[in-house]
């Protein structure tokens, strides 16, 4: 379900309205009796952040946001902000709100940010509509910004759900296929190309990362290809981002050891869902620049025809892996879809995956691991989109010497390190297979969460939809 998401020129009479003001100092005093204006700083001197007044007709919010230091942090003050107005806006069963910033700058459009992203929610399977969400519209208005910026905003927010749906869909929902098939639903009419590779395909291209970690599935895999080419793109060589779509991974014959870190691995697609997602947000705003996605497409199960730890097996490439454990699976999947990258002579290849759970573990859910070969004006491009969209993303090293740890005696590498440093040998194995300039994220810890923070919600964030797309655009400009 979305919310609707719009700009208005004028104020909407007897409508409920935020309006956000930026200091006590800066409250509009035109909108408030002498009453109402005593009981607001009365609030304000017991440090509330939040005022409510009842107009009968509708519910005046005034949300107070003092500037942060950073530029950042006050837009990320403000998405808080409005996760706190969606609950008292949920409380009182509103269904269209207004924004108003009283400074007439920007601050509205973070707000709806933050407060669009916390009214969602997963309701395909409920049969009892009764839970659904009271607030449908939001509407932006005010001086500072304009339609477009609001039309932009509501694409993003858009692909932002959509992300969130693929990714919190059930795994008896979602094989390889019904993946390939809800991405292409999703795409059509933005303009994005999908090609769909199907079983035969992938082995006439010798995929045989992600043919052995298909091996033990009734389901076939799929290689999808998305593309996005305007006729005004900005770049000769394409940016490619390559998504982890494992459907579903039990760990295979290696199985989930720990108790429990099975139940959500239909989260396993969360790169390529973040990949469809983010092409999703570039069309619809039509974002000048050519980018492909690349999604190899899987479950990881059980079965006697499975794959085995013991196994080497022959990748796209050409090179051996042997195999020693089956629950290091993503690495294979995208190793096969970076090297299909190279006939692309990609600029820039960025991968999306729920990789490894040593990159939870190190940096938590605060922030998305990245290690990558492009160079520092490129990476530092990525992290300030990070530090925009606060998706924030922590650098780990690629030492030459970390390749020692996938050394194998027998085949040219294998698929697992030591126990130590897991994020970085995982990183350090889709190293092997780039030549061009590449990223690498691993969002394993912010993907998808067990409680809920913020605006991010429970379950599924669509993590890195809204780093990538600010990273894209700033690519297309420049
Ligand atoms: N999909 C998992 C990683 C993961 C773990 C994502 C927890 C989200 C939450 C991945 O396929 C995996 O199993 N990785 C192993 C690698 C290990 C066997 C070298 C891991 O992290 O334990
Ligand atoms: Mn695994
Ligand atoms: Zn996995």
């Amino acid at each position: 379900m979305r919310t609707e998401l719009t700009y208005a020129a004028t104020l909407p009479a007897n409508t409920s309205t935020a309006v956000l003001v930026p200091g006590r100092d800066q409250l509009p005093q035109e909108l408030f009796s002498q009453d109402e204006l005593d009981y607001i700083n009365r609030q304000l001197e017991l440090k509330s952040t939040l005022v409510v007044l009842n107009k009968y007709t509708h519910q005046l919010y005034l949300v107070l946001t003092e500037p942060r230091k950073k530029e950042n942090e006050t837009h990320e003050a403000l998405r808080k902000a409005g996760n706190t107005l969606h609950q008292r806006l949920s409380a009182d069963k509103v269904d269209t709100v207004v924004l108003l910033d009283a400074a007439d700058a920007e601050a509205a459009l973070f707000v709806a940010e933050g407060l669009v992203l916390s009214n969602y929610s997963f309701q395909r399977y409920k049969t009892e509509k009764a839970v659904a969400p009271t607030l449908k519209s939001v509407v932006v208005t005010g001086v500072g910004v304009t339609e477009t910026q609001v039309t932009e905003l509501s694409n993003l927010l858009d692909a932002v759900y959509q992300t969130r749906d693929l990714i919190n869909t059930p795994p008896n929902m979602q094989t390889a296929t019904q993946l390939s098939e809800q991405i292409q639903e999703m795409l059509q009419d933005t303009g994005v190309e999908i090609e769909i590779l199907d079983q035969v395909q992938i082995q006439s291209l010798k995929m045989g990362g992600l043919l052995s970690v298909n091996q033990a599935s009734d389901e076939s895999a799929t290689f999808n290809i998305l593309e996005w080419k305007p006729q005004n793109a900005t770049n000769a060589q394409p940016v490619i981002l390559v998504g982890k779509g494992v459907v579903y991974d039990t760990g295979g014959l290696s199985l989930k050891p720990t108790p429990n870190s099975m139940d959500y691995m239909k989260s396993d697609m969360s790169g390529a869902a973040a990949v469809a997602g983010t092409l999703y947000a570039i069309a619809k705003n039509n974002v000048p620049l050519h980018v492909i996605g690349l999604i190899p497409a899987t479950d990881n199960l059980i079965s006697g025809k499975g794959f085995a730890p013991g196994d080497v097996i022959s990748m796209h490439s050409g090179h051996t892996v042997e195999v020693l454990n089956t629950d290091a699976e993503g690495r294979l999947i995208l190793a096969d879809a970076l090297h299909f990258a190279k006939r692309y002579n990609p600029s820039l290849v960025i991968d999306i995956a729920t990789l490894t759970g040593a990159a939870a573990r190190a940096v938590g859910r605060e922030g998305i691991v990245m290690m990558g070969t492009a160079d520092e004006m490129l990476k530092s491009e990525l992290k300030l989109a990070g530090e925009a969209a606060h998706e924030r993303l922590v650098e780990f090293p690629l030492w030459e010497e970390y390749q020692d740890h996938l050394k194998s005696e027998i085949a040219d590498l294998k698929n697992i390190g030591g126990a130590e440093a897991g994020a970085i040998s995982a990183g350090k194995f889709l190293e092997f297979f780039t030549n061009y300039p590449w990223i690498h994220l691993d969002i394993a810890g912010t993907a998808y969460l067990l409680s809920p923070d913020s605006y991010r919600g429970k379950h599924a964030t669509g993590s890195s939809v809204r780093l990538l797309y600010h990273f894209l655009t700033s690519q297309a400009t420049a």
